[in-house]
């Protein structure tokens, strides 16, 4: 049978076919968070351990926790936002090297970062935002009124991004994660958003959420919205959330 991309990929990646990494070459690490770029305004987000959430017992986590792709009008308030984004990349130790955050990560790499599209999330003005875990801050990236009907066509028209009240978009620096792994890194990033994505499914549930992932989206028209270059820094996965429609028999 004729090797597809996907299996040439798998056995080049393994472990004893890689070549020495940068690391072991003795190589300078690189910089474990995305630097704040040209954005010149930060906005510290609610500690998290205040907010109120509901202690969801985990089986019912697991079972109840549904893909939900129709949302409230309701928006969140600032400090749900801010429980979203310290469950899926919360730093709660920093090591200098390597930082210890909320979901598990090869190596602690931690090769993500979270954009956020904002829709409906009191008091942010609608825009796109990049939060930055070891502050615990959000940097404004862009307000353009548009951007959410460009992200909802890169999303392939998936309506319940214009309707969410928040959309995560998750980008990989791959070198993060190579700089240790080499080309089998690659395998990690995938597997590290799947965690990422995992914790925003069952921290939504816990704030009377849904959530969506989102793995079909046009990758180079994410990453130009986005104004990353699809090589350095690439969109690897992605996330709606909003409110939950009550249902009949709620008040
Ligand atoms: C990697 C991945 C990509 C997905 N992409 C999409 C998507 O683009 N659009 C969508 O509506 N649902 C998407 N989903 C949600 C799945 O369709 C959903 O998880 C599946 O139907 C099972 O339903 P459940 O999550 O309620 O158990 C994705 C889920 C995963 C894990």
């Amino acid at each position: 049978m004729e090797e597809n991309i996907g299996l040439k990929f798998m056995r080049a990646t393994e472990l004893k076919r890689l070549s020495p990494t940068d690391q072991m070459k003795g190589m300078e690490q690189p910089p474990l968070i995305k630097g704040r770029g040209r954005a010149d305004y930060c906005l510290h987000l609610p500690d998290p351990e205040g907010l109120e959430v509901k202690s969801n017992d985990l089986i019912k986590a697991f079972t109840e926790r549904r893909s939900i792709r129709s949302y409230a009008d309701r928006p969140l308030a600032l400090p749900e936002l801010a429980f979203l984004l310290w469950a899926t990349q919360g730093v709660f130790r920093d090591l200098g090297q390597a930082t210890l955050r909320t979901v598990p990560s090869a190596g602690a790499r931690h090769a993500l970062e979270t954009y956020i599209l904002v829709n409906r999330v009191e008091p942010l003005r609608p825009g796109l935002y990049r939060y930055q875990p070891l502050e615990h801050t959000l940097l404004i990236e862009n307000e353009d009124p548009e951007l959410r009907d460009h992200i909802t066509a890169a999303c392939l028209g998936q309506k319940m991004v214009e309707g969410s009240a928040v959309t995560f978009i998750w980008t990989a620096i791959p070198y993060r994660m190579n700089w240790r792994y080499g080309e089998r890194g690659f395998r990690y990033l995938h597997l590290d958003a799947g965690h990422v994505g995992q914790n925003l499914y069952l921290a939504a549930e816990a704030i009377e959420c849904g959530a969506c992932a989102i793995g079909a989206y046009d990758d180079q028209e994410m990453n130009r919205i986005l104004e990353v270059d699809g090589v350095e820094e690439m969109v690897i996965y992605m996330a709606t959330v909003g409110k939950k429609e009550k249902e009949a028999g709620d008040d």
